[in-house]
């Protein structure tokens, strides 16, 4: 059994959920249901009681009930353990307020408990979009590595101002060319820090990558991500302030930062061919998921940390021998996982798996079912 889980959550008013009670299983928790019922906001309303934020690029108003004229708030209450200790998180949110409470003091952060999201809407933007993709990678590293996420932010500020700087300075040269140094030190302390961190990341999740898409999906293929930078892995601080400085000249005609680390890349590759050129629409997915699952190995074995797994709505594009090694790969992961799915063939795999659980949403209804009425349901 996983060493960190959910026992229990109580919702009242988030989005088209009116009041839910429920207990967890600490292994599978099948969540099914037809589309537009409510099965994804299941997810969401417990990927919110981990990060106080959505997975989804929402405002915090569209997630307050709007059927309801008085009530103008939600409640979420979460009960988590983690190697034998509960913790107890619960908050209101207002439509301007936010009150958390962890163990009924006031604001405290909730950092023990991480989460994984996974769902096909990240699965097509991966592939489509170069900045999710680096922001995925940076995610990843910021969720357990407090510097980092520091560093990043210290690093996304200078190149800001720069950038301001460049577009709008209109003083005497020596104040620009003074100022520019200025930020391009800070740049470059941070982004010799990030680099590093990146690289060697990677470099720690590749065996775990390549292990991950053989044996969950039986491919006998190489999986591999690279960390495609404007820098050289050995670049030293010195080297990348001069690789500002020398792009000054052009900046200032376009009147922006036009390289750098902001610009990086992470690429996944089957036997060296990039998969976005290269591989079927189920291999890319697989290869997606399979990113997302070494990330669980690398948090287990590098950080000792078990998150909890949020998969939502995956079964498509996938034969029915992925999704059964995908099922095997759950069942004896000893993780907590909450999986939705509108698809009767795959909620009955599901459902045979030993201690799971089945929840069915019905118009913002959850209700769960017990195991003799869950077979007569699929
Ligand atoms: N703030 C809100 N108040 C009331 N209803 C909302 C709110 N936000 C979203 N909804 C509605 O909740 C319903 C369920 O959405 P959800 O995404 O959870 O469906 P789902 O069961 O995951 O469906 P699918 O199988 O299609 O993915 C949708 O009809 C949506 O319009
Ligand atoms: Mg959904």
């Amino acid at each position: 059994m996983s060493d960190t889980y959910l026992e229990n959550i109580y919702l009242k008013n988030f989005r088209n959920l009116k009041e839910v009670n429920l207990d967890f299983s600490k292994n599978v928790n099948l969540i099914t249901g037809n589309n537009a019922n409510g099965k994804t906001n299941l997810l969401e309303a417990i990927y919110y009681s981990i990060y106080k934020k959505s997975f989804r690029k929402s405002t915090k108003d569209n997630l307050i009930f709007s059927n309801l004229d008085k009530e103008k708030y939600f409640i979420l209450k979460s009960n988590f353990y983690k190697n034998g200790d509960e913790f107890n998180h619960s908050m209101k949110i207002e439509e301007d307020s936010k009150l958390v409470y962890v163990n009924n003091q006031k604001n405290k952060r909730f950092k023990e408990v991480k989460s994984i999201s996974i769902n096909p809407y990240d699965c097509h933007n991966f592939y489509a979009n170069k900045k999710i993709r680096r922001e995925l990678l940076d995610n990843f590293i910021s969720d357990f590595d407090s510097a980092y996420k520091k560093s990043l932010a210290n690093f996304s500020k200078a190149l800001r101002s720069r950038n301001v700087l460049l577009a709008k300075f209109f003083g005497p040269e020596d104040h620009f060319q003074n100022q520019i140094k200025v930020y391009d030190k800070i740049i470059s302390e941070n982004v010799y820090y990030l680099l590093h961190k990146r690289f060697e990341f990677i470099e720690k999740l590749n065996p775990i990558l390549c292990k991950t898409f053989k044996n969950i999906f039986r491919e006998p293929l190489e999986l591999k991500a690279h960390y495609e930078s404007c820098f050289d892995k050995n670049s030293s601080k010195e080297d990348i302030f001069n690789f500002y400085q020398s792009g000054l000249s052009k900046d200032r005609i376009l009147k922006t930062t036009k390289r750098g680390l902001h610009l990086d890349d992470l690429n996944l590759s089957i036997n060296n061919n990039y998969c976005h050129e290269y591989a079927s629409i189920g291999q890319q997915k697989v290869s997606f998921l399979s990113i997302l699952f070494a990330y669980v190995g690398y948090l287990e074995t590098t950080q000792k940390i078990t998150p909890i797994l949020l998969i939502d709505d995956i079964s498509g594009e996938l034969d029915s021998l992925c999704l059964d090694n995908l099922l095997k790969y759950l069942e004896n992961k000893q993780i907590q996982v909450f999986i939705t799915t509108a698809n009767l063939e795959f909620a009955s795999r599901i459902n045979s798996i030993f201690g799971s659980k089945h929840y069915l949403v019905e118009q913002g209804l959850v209700t769960e079912l017990e195991y003799e009425s869950r077979r007569s349901s699929l």
